[in-house]
């Protein structure tokens, strides 16, 4: 496998991924649109993202959205990208990675879509769920590379299948960190302080990745960023018009989309989506 990596996204996820594999001795260098950030990542660097494209075999892109992932691949398919091996890691639409693998196959480079499950915590521990389709020969060989990003890793099949299987978990995420919350308002209503009311939902039937992971920051009503509101909002989106192109009934769904479309045009967009809490607080008179 080669051990060659370029990685371009320096974002709350991609900033420890990318360090991750620095530490595993990948031959890493970065590239990131703010240059500062790649600067300050104290990883090597290109100063453009065609010197990054052009010197690195694998290149791993993870930026925030379909939109973006676009602009930057615009750019890579100018260049001359033969035998490379891209994988996108972005939460994109399937139609987008189907998309872009047309088009990278076309131009003789590999290519596999590969969203991750998991937040901050577990990208820095290197123990993300990693969804990949695409060339399931490509996937075996870089094998060694994914388990350095992730303890479960699955290979899924054809271009689309990982990133429609990353949008439905991320409409449970919204609708179960929804209901959470709400569980939470309700039980301070009735005069249940907080830490019981969370204590009982993870022994009963709050029990969860989500309020493993989310716990704390609800109990400090920490909103600090680990995955932010607009994000999500993004990925709810994108989930959504594939409900609405299929024709599909999904009434949970549309209460969670209603509810985080309110957080992110309430203030939340750039804060984590568990401020959502904050929106239930409102909405029932608890200050
Ligand atoms: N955070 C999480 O917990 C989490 C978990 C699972 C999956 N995801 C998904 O993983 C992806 C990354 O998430 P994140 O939280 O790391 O996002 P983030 O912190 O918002 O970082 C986004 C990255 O994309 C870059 N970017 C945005 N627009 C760009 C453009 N037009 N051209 C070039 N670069 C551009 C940003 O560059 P600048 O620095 O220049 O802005 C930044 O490096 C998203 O698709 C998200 O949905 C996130």
């Amino acid at each position: 496998m080669p051990k060659n990596v370029g990685w371009i996204g320096l974002g709350n996820m991609g900033s420890l991924m990318a360090k991750n594999l620095a530490d595993a001795n990948f031959n890493i260098k970065v590239w990131n649109r703010t240059l500062q950030k790649a600067k300050d990542s104290g990883l090597p660097y290109t100063n453009t993202l065609e010197g990054l494209v052009l010197e690195q075999d694998i290149i791993i892109t993870m930026l925030s959205d379909a939109e973006a992932v676009e602009e930057i691949y615009n750019r890579i398919l100018e260049l001359k990208i033969e035998d490379k091996i891209f994988i996108d890691m972005t939460t994109v639409k399937p139609d987008t990675a189907k998309r872009l693998a047309e088009k990278l196959l076309k131009k003789g480079a590999h290519f596999l879509e590969a969203p991750v499950l998991g937040s901050v915590p577990l990208a820095e521990k290197g123990m993300l769920t990693i969804l990949v389709s695409g060339d399931e020969n490509i996937f075996k060989e870089l094998q060694g590379l994914f388990s350095v990003l992730g303890k479960e890793i699955f290979y899924l099949g054809d271009y689309g299948i990982a990133s429609s299987l990353k949008l439905i978990n991320n409409s449970v995420l919204a609708t179960f960190m929804g209901a959470l919350s709400e569980a939470i308002i309700i039980g301070q209503k009735l005069g249940i302080d907080k830490q019981t009311v969370i204590k009982i939902l993870e022994n009963g039937a709050g029990k969860s990745a989500v309020l493993e992971s989310k716990k704390e920051k609800l109990l400090n009503e920490d909103y600090s960023t680990h995955f932010s509101t607009k994000l999500l909002v993004k990925d709810l989106r994108y989930f959504s018009e594939i409900l609405d192109k299929n024709c599909l009934f999904s009434p949970y769904f549309s209460i969670s989309n209603d509810m985080y479309k309110s957080t992110n045009s309430n203030g939340y967009s750039d804060n984590d989506f568990c401020s959502i809490l904050e929106i239930l607080k409102k909405f029932n008179g608890l200050n």
